[in-house]
């Protein structure tokens, strides 16, 4: 198969690529591409004939900090709106079939836990906008031009990489970064929000299950369904890294949700199992092994 990633040197897509090119001729782009990718900007007219090649795409390039879209809606409409109608273009072109990442935020404050799929979406930033609406164009590429295209809805991506350059990171990589530097760790308001925590192998594992899937729009969450609160998170990680650090409580965060845990039957239907349990890979990994 001859595929193209877009967002290869993500916590997503740079595990995608590598998983992938074990077995197909993949193609990565990246507005700061790794080696053997190709730079791209998703969002410029030019990425169309860039991605029409393929026959598999894999859509992940996108803008995504959601302190940082509030901020600044524009460049979030531009990179994730308008680089994703590229993507779904450029495959309609070359009758590619696409695999949409979007995002659990696109379920707002959640009414129902664990969350279907059928749940109704609501924006609680640009950034959930600008998913939601890529998922509709994803659906009216379907209906209009017959696009393959399946979604994706990642819950709260973790992996080995702390990304120590983006502020904006998620509380695990926060924790084991301040951890490693013998800093308190410290919870937005009382702890108790809870929160689906998926190894970025697992959407790895789902998003190759749907390069096989023929896709008329069709929505999948990826998490793993276990319930982790942040309270828990914060005690895990000292006990393991530093038990002597202090776990301190700040202000609730603004526009934070309280619970987002996935119902994943769907993708279980598709044969996704996920693998990896967050305590046991906190058991495992040792801080040597975080970049
Ligand atoms: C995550 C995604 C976001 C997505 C949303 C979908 C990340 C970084 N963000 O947001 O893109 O829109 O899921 O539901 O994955 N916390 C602390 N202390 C800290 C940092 C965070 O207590 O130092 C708390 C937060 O207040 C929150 C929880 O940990 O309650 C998780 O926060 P975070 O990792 O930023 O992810 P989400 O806000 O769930």
């Amino acid at each position: 198969m001859r595929i193209g990633v877009t967002g290869s040197s993500g916590q997503i897509g740079g595990r995608l690529v590598a998983r992938l090119a074990q077995a197909h001729e993949v193609r990565g782009f990246d507005r700061r591409p790794a080696s053997q990718s190709s730079v791209l900007d998703i969002a410029a007219p030019e990425a169309v004939a860039s991605l029409k090649e393929f026959e598999v795409l894999y859509h992940l390039a996108a803008a995504i900090s959601v302190p940082e879209s509030v901020a600044n809606p524009p460049l979030y409409v531009r990179d994730n709106i308008v680089g994703t109608v590229n993507v779904f273009e450029a495959a309609r072109r070359g009758d590619a079939r696409v695999v949409f990442v979007s995002s659990a935020a696109v379920y707002g404050e959640p009414q129902t836990q664990p969350i279907p799929e059928s749940h109704p979406t609501k924006a609680m930033s640009p950034y959930g906008q600008t998913k939601i609406t890529g998922e509709e164009f994803a659906l009216l590429y379907h209906q209009l031009y017959g696009l393959d295209v399946s979604i994706v809805r990642p819950f709260n991506v973790y992996s080995e990489d702390l990304q120590p350059d983006n502020p904006y990171t998620g509380v695990i990589a926060i924790f084991i970064r301040n951890a490693r530097n013998g800093q308190p760790l410290t919870i937005d308001g009382d702890g108790m929000q809870t929160r689906d925590f998926v190894h970025v192998s697992d959407v790895v594992q789902l998003l190759e299950i749907l390069m096989k899937h023929k896709g008329a729009g069709d929505v999948y969450n990826c998490g793993t369904g276990d319930v982790t609160s942040i309270l828990d998170l914060a005690e895990l990680v000292r006990s393991r890294y530093a038990p002597g650090i202090s776990i301190r409580h700040g202000p609730p965060r603004l526009g934070d949700i309280r619970h987002g845990i996935a119902d994943i039957s769907k993708a279980r239907r598709l044969g996704y199992t996920p693998r990896v349990r967050l305590a046991d890979w906190i058991q495992t990994t040792p801080l040597a092994k975080f970049a």
